[in-house]
């Protein structure tokens, strides 16, 4: 039930957004591109790649994404659930798809039909999956998961029997892949990912008992490609790396240099100054009054809050690139506006560009800075970015 094949021609230009708009994300779909390419020269040809597009793409655009990634000769693409795999079809790529988190009842027939690959921890998935494969007269790959210590998703290694000897008597799904998730492969000397890949092991020799030799196996997400060969196994699966960022790798709690992937970053988050303020010193600026001027300078008003997903957190803690230097935000980011002080910069005018996420004359801000001065991730930065924010492919 694919819908006809698209390429990526057929993605509307909406560069005249730029124009019009007040706040756009651009997305380099060659920068992704090239870090699939990366990547991929870092695993070797042998590893298969799932670029994991869930979520909107991390916020950068799924279909768009992953029509980019297709035409780079992605082999596999990586979604949340069957109604992100539904749209990639509806959209028509045709790239095989595989859902990561699970399938909920009655889904099974459209997973089917949409040529979708679920991964599969329960004796239910299973059943109803075979019938759905059956009603369709169709054999049905999918993937088993297991839980090596995470504690969220995928069957235990003591459960994995009873999964094996439902397997068995099904006559139209194979087992195509089997796969674990990391909780932290970033932390080079942490116990946790070499009891995790210890345990997958023995997963797999429970596996081997049942004369079950799936060739897709796969633990590695962006850290544990980055950090850890040893678990690429036949298959990993890169999100975060693909958009440009790398997770810090950490031993001893220190900084250590991870692997040398050349990574760009996909996403650069714009605004422009929608208005100038000469404010006097001792004046507030913005809600509850938590910035006051120790001088009289310029500030900016920028046309971005956090219903755009730039986050509160922000507010009197982040900076922006305008005219080539840095502005500090001051005051509180509102739902609409943020406020920054430019009274060392000359000349800022209306309309001016100004950088949210991105690098301008060897100044640059990053979805990483971002996501410290939050507490937070970058990833919850990228996927953050809200449905308001335009983005322009480029
Ligand atoms: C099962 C699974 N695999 C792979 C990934 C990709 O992770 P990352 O973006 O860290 O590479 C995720 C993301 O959370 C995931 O849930």
């Amino acid at each position: 039930m694919n819908a006809p094949r698209t390429n990526l021609s057929q993605i509307p230009d909406r560069r005249s957004l730029i124009l019009d708009g007040r706040t756009w994300a651009e997305i380099s779909l060659g920068a992704l591109g090239e870090n699939f390419h990366a990547i991929q020269q870092h695993v070797g040809a042998g590893v298969t790649i799932c670029a994991v597009v869930k979520a909107d793409g991390y916020g950068h655009g799924a279909i768009e994404c992953a029509l980019a990634l297709e035409a780079e000769g992605v082999p596999w693409l990586g979604v949340t659930d069957a109604a992100e795999g539904r749209a990639l079809r509806g959209a028509g790529i045709w790239t095989r798809i595989l859902l990561m988190t699970g399938i909920w009842k009655g889904e099974e027939d459209g997973i089917v039909s949409h040529n979708l690959t679920p991964t599969v921890w329960e004796t239910w998935h299973i059943e109803r999956l075979e019938k759905a494969a059956k009603k369709q007269q169709v054999n049905l790959p999918v993937h088993l998961k297991v839980d090596t210590g995470m504690n969220r998703l995928g069957a235990k290694v003591e459960g994995l029997p009873r999964l094996c000897e439902k397997l068995a008597v099904c006559e139209h799904l194979h087992l195509e892949g089997v796969s674990t998730h990391f909780a932290s492969a970033e932390v080079l000397d942490a116990e946790d990912a070499p009891r995790q890949t210890k345990r997958f092991e023995q997963a797999l020799a429970k596996l081997a008992e049942y004369d079950l030799h799936p060739p897709l196996v796969h633990m590695g997400n962006s850290a544990a490609v980055s950090a850890r060969p040893e678990t690429w196994k036949t298959m990993v699966r890169p999100g975060i790396l693909l958009y440009g960022y790398s997770l810090p790798i950490l031993r001893g709690g220190e900084i250590v240099d991870g692997s040398s992937l050349p990574l760009v970053p996909v996403l650069t988050w714009k605004t422009r100054v929608l208005t100038v303020k000469d404010v006097p010193a001792g004046e507030a600026v913005g809600y509850a009054s938590s910035y006051v001027t120790g001088k009289s300078t310029r500030i900016a008003v920028l046309p971005v809050g956090y219903a755009d997903g730039y986050p509160r957190l922000l507010s009197d803690r982040a900076r922006v690139i305008v005219r080539g230097e840095y502005a500090p935000v001051v005051g509180r980011v509102s739902m609409d506006l943020t406020t920054v002080d430019v009274g060392h910069i000359p000349g800022i005018a209306v309309g001016d560009e100004v950088i949210l996420i991105g690098a301008h004359n060897g100044r640059s801000v990053d979805a990483v800075e971002l996501a410290r001065l939050c507490e937070s991730v970058p990833y919850e930065i990228l996927c953050g970015i809200s449905q308001r924010v335009p983005r322009v492919y480029i």
